[in-house]
C-alpha cells in the first residue's frame, strides 16, 4: 500500500487503540507490561489453538485489559442471544464478538438495546460497516489482511470506511483486524482508525529498530570508557 495514496484523515481523533489479537494469556500479560495494550480481541481459531477453558482465557484477559472480545459461535439469532447475554455477564470487560451475517444484525441490535457492547466481526466492504454501524455495532473488525490474501486493497477498504465516518455521525469504532505487519499499524493510524488488532509477533515488533539498538549500543560502550578513567 503507497500511504499517500489514500486521503488522510484531517479531523483530530482520541487516541488510537492497540489490540492483541491473540487467545495467549501469557502474551496479553506481557504486552500488557509494557502500558501501550488497550484490548484483547480472540477469536474461535484462536482459542482452539491454546486449547484452553474458554471463559477462563476471556476472565484472565479481563483482569488485564478493559475490553475483551468474545465470539459466539452461535450461527441464529436465537443462539447468539444467549450465548452472548452468558458472557456478559462474565465481566463488565466483555464485548461480545458477532459474525456480520442478518442473523448477526439482529442480534447486535438487541444487544445495543441491552447496552451490551459489541463487535461485528468478518467485515470486507463499506456495505457491511454501514449496516452494522446502523444496528448499533459497538466496534465494527474489517479484515485488511484477508482481503489483500485474495488480491484486494485491505487499507482501502479502511480508507473507504473512514471517509464515509468522516461524512456521518457514526458512533461504531472502526477496528482493523487482520493485520499482517507494523506498516499496517502505521497506515491505519494515519487513515484515523479508533483500533488496531494486532498478532503477537507482529506486536513484537512495533518497539524495535536497528537504529535504536546501534545507538544505545555506542551509548553503554562511550559511558564505559569513561567510566574507566
Ligand atoms: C480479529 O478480531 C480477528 O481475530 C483477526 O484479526 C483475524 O486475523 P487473521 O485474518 O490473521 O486470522
Amino acid at each position: 500500500m503507497t500511504l499517500f495514496s489514500y486521503k488522510v484523515n484531517e479531523g483530530y481523533s482520541a487516541c488510537m487503540k492497540l489490540f492483541l489479537d491473540t487467545a495467549n494469556v501469557d502474551q496479553v500479560a506481557e504486552i500488557a507490561a509494557w502500558g501501550t495494550l488497550d484490548g484483547v480481541t480472540t477469536n474461535p481459531s484462536l482459542v482452539a489453538k491454546e486449547g484452553k477453558d474458554f471463559k477462563d482465557v476471556i476472565l484472565k484477559m479481563c483482569e488485564l485489559v478493559s475490553c475483551v472480545s468474545a465470539q459466539v459461535t452461535a450461527t441464529d439469532f436465537e443462539g447468539m442471544k444467549k450465548q452472548g447475554e452468558e458472557y456478559a455477564k462474565w465481566h463488565k470487560n466483555v464485548v461480545v464478538k458477532v459474525p456480520m451475517t442478518t442473523e448477526g444484525l439482529k442480534a447486535v441490535s438487541y444487544f445495543s438495546k441491552k447496552g451490551i457492547k459489541t463487535n461485528v466481526t468478518l467485515v470486507f466492504s463499506v456495505s457491511q460497516a454501514m449496516l452494522a454501524a446502523k444496528a448499533g455495532a459497538t466496534i465494527i473488525s474489517p479484515f485488511i489482511g484477508r482481503l489483500d490474501d485474495i488480491a484486494e486493497d485491505g487499507m482501502g477498504l479502511i480508507a473507504e470506511i473512514m471517509a464515509v465516518w468522516s461524512q456521518h455521525n457514526f458512533a461504531t469504532e472502526v477496528l482493523v483486524a487482520s493485520t499482517r505487519h507494523p506498516r499496517h499499524i502505521v497506515d491505519a493510524a494515519m487513515l484515523g482508525a479508533h483500533i488496531a488488532t494486532i498478532p503477537y509477533d507482529v506486536f513484537k515488533k512495533l518497539p524495535n529498530h536497528n537504529l535504536t539498538d546501534i545507538g544505545l549500543k555506542k551509548f553503554q560502550e562511550d559511558w564505559e570508557k569513561v567510566s574507566k578513567k
